[in-house]
């Protein structure tokens, strides 16, 4: 995490400076430009003017070694403040990060922008910095980014900080988040992913874990029919984070999350190529952890569980065969008809426990549950089906705040046909056609009577490129807009 301090607007004397630059290069921060020109005998003005920078939103622009003792002077154009949203802001904040990868440390103007502002622009810059490299053990000093703290030039320095504090415990659950997709899945198994969650402890959340001697007694017949092909023992963990106080008390906020280590298809086995992708099927269960961290550390004032059910998906002596009949939790018996549909059997558990348990507000699951999502929405946009609109509204809402795009897909009930089985009360697949619809049919067979959504982050819960706030890896999806969703509307 970036160190982030927050200082009042002066130009420094060494290192490096970012000007947070209205269109027309206007705005408060503009003195700071007129300041620093003065200082360097016109350098800065000089370089802008050849850069054609205008301080157009998405416009950025470098001047090294300008003199003054600065290293480097990065205008950052917002087009005009009056019109940026704090997703636009973020964006803004990835910039200055990327155009920051060699300067240990930076000051960054952002006063005329209220506190609130200039913390979504220090939300970006932090996001964008997030890097993984536990295991790179020969990467040279000069090959890694530099950038390890920014200090805000603005005036109202208590205000900024305290804006930025609930957004850096966000922050931090997407970085718990990304972390754990980018695990390689010899580290990362259903195990050491729920020691993980008992680190959260830490938190003030409660964090409790079932093996698979309580998940048979319970009757996971699902779950444990996936788990049954792998060594490593499932497991599912409850974490809970009790904030609401007096009045705002009601039902918990429930997040289900697909946590499957490894999926390598099982009896049904998935081709080689691309394979070690399945390392990020826990990608869901990565979402909830996040966000349920997320939550806790900016103690937001609602109840909330988190649960995610843990498991390898392996072809072995002992895995579960196509055409197993398997009896779920809720009572409801599901032909397996091919064992690479194992995530909604993990879910189907899942799910119904929580609805037994805790008696839900609202469930929301999120899962990499399928390819054909991929094909159909592609990389940008999280597909979603959910059986209420007020949900659906508030989910799509928060997506757009965030910059995490969200659409509802279609779940209607000749979908729902397609996995009739003759021999069982279901089959866990329908068909290519449709495949993310079926699937989601599947699923909604598991919900009883609440309100819920589904959102299929196969094709969004990892980049191949890099975005603004996003390096490429692990994105951690749906943590900031499901926190974002809990804020507008449950606190
Ligand atoms: N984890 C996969 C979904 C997936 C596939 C995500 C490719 C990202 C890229 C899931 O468990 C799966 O294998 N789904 C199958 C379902 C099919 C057998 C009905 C799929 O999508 O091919
Ligand atoms: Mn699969
Ligand atoms: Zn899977």
């Amino acid at each position: 995490m970036l160190d982030i301090a927050v200082a009042k607007p002066a130009l420094p004397k060494s290192g490096a400076l970012v000007l947070m630059l209205e269109e027309g290069c206007a705005g408060a921060t503009a003195e700071l430009l007129v300041v620093a020109d003065a200082a360097t005998g016109g350098a800065v003005s000089r370089a802008l003017k050849v850069a054609e920078f205008k301080g157009k939103k998405g416009q950025s622009a470098t001047v090294l070694a300008p003199g003054a003792g600065l290293s480097r002077v990065v205008a950052v154009g917002l087009g005009k403040l009056a019109d940026t949203t704090d997703h636009s802001l973020e964006e803004a904040g990835g910039r200055v990060t990327a155009a920051l990868a060699k300067e240990p440390a930076a000051a960054v103007s952002t006063t005329g922008m209220s506190a609130g502002q200039a913390a979504s622009v220090t939300m970006g810059a932090a996001l964008r910095a997030y890097r993984f490299d536990r295991y790179r053990t020969k990467e040279k000093a000069e090959d890694k980014p530099k950038l390890g703290k920014i200090t805000l030039l603005h005036d109202a320095i208590a205000k900024v900080k305290a804006a930025w504090e609930p957004l850096k415990a966000v922050a931090e659950g997407v970085f718990l988040a990304r972390d754990l997709v980018s695990e390689p899945p010899n580290v990362l198994f259903p195990a050491e992913m729920a020691r993980r969650c008992q680190e959260l402890t830490k938190l003030g959340l409660k964090v409790e874990v079932l093996g698979p001697k309580e998940m048979l007694k319970l009757g996971f017949g699902a779950l444990m029919g996936v788990a049954q092909g792998s060594v490593r023992e499932p497991r599912m963990v409850v974490m809970t984070w009790n904030g609401a106080t007096g009045r705002k008390k009601e039902k918990p906020l429930c997040f289900v999350g697909k946590g499957v280590t490894f999926d390598t298809g099982g009896i049904s086995l998935k081709p080689a190529g691309g394979m070690e992708d399945m390392k990020f099927d826990m990608g869901g269960a990565g979402t909830v952890i996040g966000l349920m961290a997320a939550l806790a550390g900016r103690k937001a004032k609602v109840d909330a569980i988190g649960l995610v059910g843990l498991v390898e998906n392996m072809p072995d002596g002992n895995a579960q065969r196509p055409g197993d009949v398997v009896t779920s939790y809720s009572g409801q018996t599901i032909e397996v008809i091919n064992t690479d549909a194992e995530g909604r059997l993990v879910l189907a558990d899942v799910l119904w426990y929580a609805q037994q348990k805790f008696d839900p507000r609202f469930m929301v699951d999120l899962a990499t549950l399928t390819g054909a999502m991929v094909i159909t929405l592609g990389h940008e946009i999280t597909g979603f089906f959910a059986n209420d609109d007020d949900l659906a509204a508030k989910i799509t809402a928060a997506g757009a705040k965030t910059g995490e795009q969200m659409w509802r897909m279609p779940l209607t009930e000749s979908f729902d046909k397609q996995i009739n089985s003759d021999i069982a009360d279901m089959k866990n697949v329908g068909g290519r056609p449709g495949g993310a619809i079926t699937a989601a049919a599947f699923i909604q067979r598991f919900v009883n009577g609440k309100p819920w959504a589904h959102l299929d982050i196969a094709g969004t819960a990892w980049a191949t490129k890099d975005s603004a706030t996003t390096p490429k890896g692990a994105t951690a999806v749906a943590v900031r807009a499901l926190d974002r969703m809990v804020a507008d509307n449950y606190e």
